[in-house]
């Protein structure tokens, strides 16, 4: 069934005001889709019909949570930004680590938030854990994944990976942090899988965002392209509350905070670029 222009804007609002991605008309049979498959599950015929149940208390805020798993989208993979992981291990972990190792204080708090199905979160984990023995010996680390959609953070849970996931890994991480199951299934070891968490949080739930305190450094890649400028604001806003006084924030490849916030400096390394404080 069709979805008038009119449903399509209730919707859009409604998915707007709930997590802060925000779907323009060429988007709408993307939306359409989505919602149809949604409609099917539930035996439901009209859009209106739909709509109702999505504010229907309890049952709604359920039914909300299915339909953002069915319109986020989750693409990601270990390694996506070799230029950003190699400034943060050859250039801003010593910086950080230095100056609180001098004070003895030896614990690192990383923040991934959209981290989808885990790639990230074991990357960086992976990342320190190689740094172990020439910077980092005796330091604590806590890696947290953040996402709204339950059903990869289960996945990212599992640590369970495709051939896909993994085709950029080096070989050296390859061999030391995976178990090879079969040709499509990649096994994280129990070392890396010690050191992250993960948990549900909506970027747009102020309330929840405020508790999440003191990191090092926050990633938010690939997550804001679906954000307008408004609720990019006001996402950016918090991981800049959230961020220690010499902390960075990272995004992904070809997004910028121009015209989001000016509260950041930017600090540029070969092929890439970092926000600090
Ligand atoms: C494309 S993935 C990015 C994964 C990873 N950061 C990377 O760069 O490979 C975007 C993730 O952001 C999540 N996301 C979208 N809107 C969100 C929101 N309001 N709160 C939390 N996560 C959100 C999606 O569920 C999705 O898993």
């Amino acid at each position: 069934m069709k979805l008038s222009d009119a449903d399509f804007e209730i919707l859009r609002d409604f998915i707007y005001n709930t997590c802060g991605m925000f779907f323009t008309i060429q988007k709408k049979y993307f939306v359409e889709s989505r919602v149809a498959k949604r409609m099917e599950k539930l035996s439901i015929r009209q859009h209106g019909e739909y709509i109702r149940s999505l504010r229907n208390g309890v049952a709604g805020s359920a039914e909300l949570k299915q339909l953002l798993n069915d319109l986020t989208t989750n693409e990601t993979f270990f390694f996506r930004n070799p230029p950003q992981l190699k400034a943060l291990e050859n250039q801003l972990l010593p910086e950080v680590a230095t100056p609180k190792e001098k004070i003895g204080f030896r614990k690192l708090r990383i923040w991934s938030a959209g981290s989808s199905s885990g790639e990230e979160v074991y990357t960086l984990a992976m990342v320190l854990l190689e740094r172990r023995e020439s910077l980092l010996n005796r330091w604590t680390f806590e890696i947290v994944g953040t996402d709204i959609n339950d059903e990869v953070l289960a996945k990212a849970r599992e640590g369970v990976f495709n051939s896909y996931s993994v085709r950029h890994v080096p070989d050296l991480y390859m061999r030391k942090y995976f178990r090879k199951e079969s040709s499509e299934r990649y096994v994280i070891s129990p070392e890396v899988k010690k050191l992250v968490n993960f948990q549900h949080l909506n970027l747009y739930d102020d309330n929840k965002m405020i508790f999440m305190k003191t990191f090092d450094f926050i990633f938010c890649a690939n997550v804001l392209i679906y954000f307008d400028t408004a609720s990019k604001s006001k996402v950016v806003q918090h991981f800049y509350n959230n961020l220690q006084p010499y902390g960075y924030f990272f995004v992904g490849q070809s997004e910028s905070l121009h015209g989001v916030s000016d509260k950041f400096k930017t600090v540029h390394f070969p092929g890439g670029f970092a926000y600090k404080k």
